[in-house]
């Protein structure tokens, strides 16, 4: 069993990493929750595929269990889930000696987490991630949200888990384009501060001795997620540095409205894009852009962006909420493996999205 232990100012928490801990969870529980009720909130994919070993997995020590399933998908973290979730969980008489286990991808991470941190002021919960995604970024640091029409994320909190269970056995059921999806995270977090993960990924023959890997690459990601999360939980400075191919991912998920180009496809086409400006002017070594494009290829993600109008990106990017009046952060490579912030006029956005 591989475990991180996350110390932050209020809380500290383990994140433990097994291929199979889903068949132990339950004696992983019993050992700090001693509480009688356990609430599982997933969705229906994962229900049908994993609701019945985790509930064999819970019962086994003695503990009631109850299932709350929302539909799959990203239009499952909004106001109106979230509201079946509370609903089920006043049914339920779940209180604050109660535990919520949030089962599933991001979407559940994130709806479940934010459910916990609100319903009677805060219900303690833990995750136990199912996508790749999850397993290696939204499960760790703390922050939950649901989408509004206004735009994603923008309703959540800062909430914690008492601990993440990560089962990198639970990757083998997952559509190969969403492991890939996940990939492009993997990915970027070599880029950012590890250059031994990045080449490990990158001297990989192919995607099956990626997968062979995936337990120690789980763990180098979650560790440096949990670095960072340490060092600045609230997002206000070193942070910012996991946003390595967001603040252009984000405006390609955007300008397509969600549809078209999932969000680890438009991380590597941003991290991608950016590297080769910033390598162009000189501010990141040369050699950075063909590492970043011959690993996303190897992950089988895309490496050309679609075609697109320049200045209705450059509107939607300088509009991302993660900016500053008049300026942005953009995170740059100084070479693979570590990562700065790099503060430019929004007016000079453009010589980056050429
Ligand atoms: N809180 C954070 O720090 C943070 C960080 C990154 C992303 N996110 C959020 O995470 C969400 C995306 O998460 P995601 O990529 O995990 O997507 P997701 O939760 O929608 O899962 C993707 C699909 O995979 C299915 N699935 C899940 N586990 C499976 C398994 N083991 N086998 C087969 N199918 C499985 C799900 O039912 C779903 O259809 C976004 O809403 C994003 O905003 C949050
Ligand atoms: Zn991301």
């Amino acid at each position: 069993m591989k475990v991180i232990n996350a110390r932050l100012n209020h809380v500290n928490y383990d994140i433990f990493i097994h291929k199979g801990l889903l068949a132990t969870l339950g004696e992983q529980l019993s050992t700090w929750y001693k509480g009688e009720f356990v609430a599982v909130i997933t969705d229906s994919t994962v229900d049908q595929l994993y609701g019945s070993a985790i509930e064999t997995s819970l019962k086994g020590v003695g503990y009631r269990i109850n299932r709350i399933t929302i539909p799959p998908g990203e239009q499952s973290k909004s106001l109106i889930s979230l509201n079946y979730v509370y609903s089920k969980l006043a049914e339920l008489a779940v209180d604050r000696s109660s535990l919520i286990i949030a089962f599933g991808g991001g979407v559940v991470g994130d709806l479940a987490g934010f459910a916990a941190a609100t319903y009677m002021r805060g219900v303690p919960y833990v995750q136990v991630p199912t996508t790749l995604m999850s397993q290696l970024d939204s499960s760790i640091g703390g922050k939950t949200a649901i989408n509004l029409k206004a735009g994603k994320n923008l309703a959540g909190g800062f909430y914690h888990p008492r601990a993440v269970y990560t089962d990198p056995l639970l990757l083998d059921s997952l559509p190969q384009k969403i492991y890939c999806d996940g990939l492009a995270e993997a990915i970027k977090y070599g880029a950012i501060k590890d250059s031994s993960l990045f080449d490990l990924m990158l001297r990989s023959e192919n995607l099956a001795s990626i997968d062979s890997n995936i337990e120690d690459i789980l763990y180098s990601c979650c560790s440096i997620k949990t670095l960072f999360v340490q060092k600045d939980e609230f997002d206000r400075g070193e942070r910012q540095l996991l946003n390595f191919g967001h603040t252009i991912g984000h405006g390609i998920e955007r300008y397509f409205d969600y549809q078209k180009v999932t969000h680890g496809e438009a991380v590597g086409l941003g991290m991608l894009q950016i590297t080769r400006c910033s390598e162009a002017m000189n501010l990141t070594s040369k050699g950075s852009y063909d590492a970043i494009e011959a690993v996303l290829k190897l992950c089988q993600l895309p490496t050309v962006i679609p075609s697109m109008d320049k200045t209705k990106l450059l509107e939607i990017i300088s509009h991302d909420k993660k900016s500053k009046e008049g300026y942005l952060n953009l995170i740059l490579l100084r070479n693979i493996g570590n990562a700065y912030i790099h503060q430019i006029a929004k007016t000079n956005l453009d010589s980056f999205i050429i």
